[in-house]
């Protein structure tokens, strides 16, 4: 009898304490949320000269968030579940989805503990400071304006490699922040055999007869632009009152939770797809925020697995829907009534060529989806280089274009095309660019799977019907939140490893019939 009770307080008393951790882990997600917000707010509407304070405001939300993560009270706590040193789940009682989170906070932990507080403030603020100027630099193609950031940014990055720690390159560190789990020589690799057979089929499709794309641009009022925009959010099943679209120079989604996930997005006047892609790109992010399960909100069961996989939903719904034929056959009589003068003698045909035109350009984010990976590839190259030490700043626009010359046989104008265009390196957000690649390899893994679950997609598609897409998303990706880790996702999807081969497939299949 004795006994009995004794376990059962033991029991009551590690499901309060169990129930303490999901307390603190939610403040910390009430942190993260409120960070997210003054982000979003200084991509969107907040005035130029309200910079220093918000790089201050963020600096100290970010400090006590750390202090949150590390301290005594949270690791004592968590160390009566799991053995914070080898990963240990110490009580055979806790269920599945109570395993997955001690997991998800032990990793958590151990990086924010390798990272002394200072050094959190520190690297805030610098990163702040420097999408300011690096903002400026790029309005004024003065790289040597931003040079001083980014040698700090970087030193600053290769101190945080050696705080975390790593098994064989310092850029694993930093990759293992966004793509849990995949190495630098993964990576490498993977991207040595993509970039081959790209360049392959890129030049393949030059020597075919050119695509005109013409009627694509011109002027295109932005209301009706943004108006259109809102037609796609509605029919991906986007609800507005869970989220909403602003203009910011570049597109971003912006998730505080479920809820509250927002999506901004960009207008050319000049160009008509521009707007529509960043919408479906930005949507497709926000779905699988909005997709989580909001009951574990607070905890990394509401928490995406992985920037990859996250791209992998953005890039779903942008090109493998936006961009297919049964998409337009729906939309496209829409796109022209909204611009008739534009469009009303452009053929579907021509249209779906057009919008899937391949052209090697400056820009990444413009870039089409065969070239895409390329720009991924090159940036992946550089950084790894700039973090081994092997290329230095100052050299940075040389080997630009240089990689530019070698991978798309073309050359930036200027810096702002060229090694200025992005926003990540002034963020401090090295380790970033490769996800965007592997998150184009998973949607293709994916999207196999999907077809073969949806054998007549492209019928309710052509008919506009797209919320079963969503739907087949929730429940496949988004509700499994932190649970399994991206390759565990992929394997217990398709039943099959990480692999190119299905993206591949689908580029070399789509872009044989677009350039015979
Ligand atoms: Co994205």
């Amino acid at each position: 009898m004795k006994n009995n009770n004794e376990s059962f307080e033991i029991y009551k008393m590690n499901k309060n304490n169990y129930s303490k951790l999901v307390e603190l882990s939610k403040r910390n997600a009430l942190w993260r949320s409120i960070s997210y917000l003054l982000e979003w707010d200084q991509e969107t509407y907040m005035p130029a000269d309200g910079s220093p304070l918000r790089a201050e405001q963020i600096e100290l939300l970010a400090s006590v968030a750390h202090k949150d993560k590390t301290s005594k009270q949270w690791a004592k706590l968590l160390s009566e579940f799991i053995d914070l040193k080898t990963g240990q789940y110490i009580h055979s009682t806790l269920d599945e989805n109570q395993k997955a989170n001690l997991r998800e906070w032990r990793r958590d932990y151990l990086q924010a503990t390798c990272l002394p507080n200072a050094f959190v403030k520190k690297f805030a603020k610098v990163s702040s400071e420097s999408m300011t100027v690096w903002a400026e630099a790029r309005k004024h193609n003065d790289f040597a304006k931003f040079a001083p950031f980014l040698s700090q940014i970087i030193d600053l990055s290769r101190q945080k490699a050696e705080f975390l720690g790593y098994k064989e390159h310092p850029y694993d560190a930093l990759l293992d922040l966004y793509e849990p789990g995949m190495t630098t020589s993964q990576i490498s690799l993977l991207f040595n055999t993509l970039g081959e057979k790209i360049v392959h089929l890129l030049h393949q499709i030059q020597k075919s007869p050119q695509v005109d794309d013409h009627f694509l641009h011109g002027n295109f009022a932005k209301e009706k632009q943004l108006e259109f925009g809102h037609i796609l959010l509605k029919a991906v099943g986007y609800d507005e009152k869970k989220g909403r679209l602003d203009i910011s120079t570049h597109p971003f989604s912006m998730s505080l939770y479920p809820d509250d996930s927002r999506i901004t997005t960009r207008i050319h006047p000049t160009s008509l797809m521009d707007c529509a892609s960043a919408v479906l790109h930005e949507a497709g992010h926000s779905l699988y925020e909005m997709g989580l399960p909001i009951e574990h909100f607070g905890t990394p069961l509401c928490e995406s697995i992985s920037l990859g996989i996250h791209e992998s939903q953005s890039r779903f719904w942008e090109t493998r829907i936006g961009q297919s034929k049964p998409f337009w056959m729906h939309f496209y009589p829409i796109l022209q009534s909204i611009f008739p003068e534009k469009l009303q003698s452009i053929s579907i045909d021509s249209f779906y060529k057009a919008i899937n035109k391949v052209q090697p350009g400056c820009i990444r984010i413009e870039a089409d989806e065969v070239t895409y990976s390329l720009h991924v590839i090159l940036r992946f190259e550089m950084e790894k280089e700039l973090i081994e030490g092997s290329l230095q700043v100052k050299d940075i626009p040389e080997a630009w274009n240089s990689k530019m010359q070698k991978y798309l046989g073309i050359l930036p104008k200027n810096n702002t095309e060229g090694c200025l265009q992005d926003i990540h390196w002034s963020m401090g957000g090295f380790g970033y660019f490769p996800t965007y690649t592997l998150g184009n390899i998973f949607a293709a893994q994916i999207f196999d799977i999907f077809a073969k679950d949806n054998p007549s997609w492209e019928t309710q598609v052509a008919k506009g019907e797209l919320k079963f897409i969503k739907e087949w998303l929730n429940q496949h990706i988004h509700k499994y939140g932190k649970f399994y880790s991206a390759q565990d996702l992929i394997r217990k999807i398709s039943n099959k490893d990480f692999s190119i081969d299905p993206f591949i497939n689908y580029l070399t299949a789509k872009y044989k019939k677009i350039y015979p």
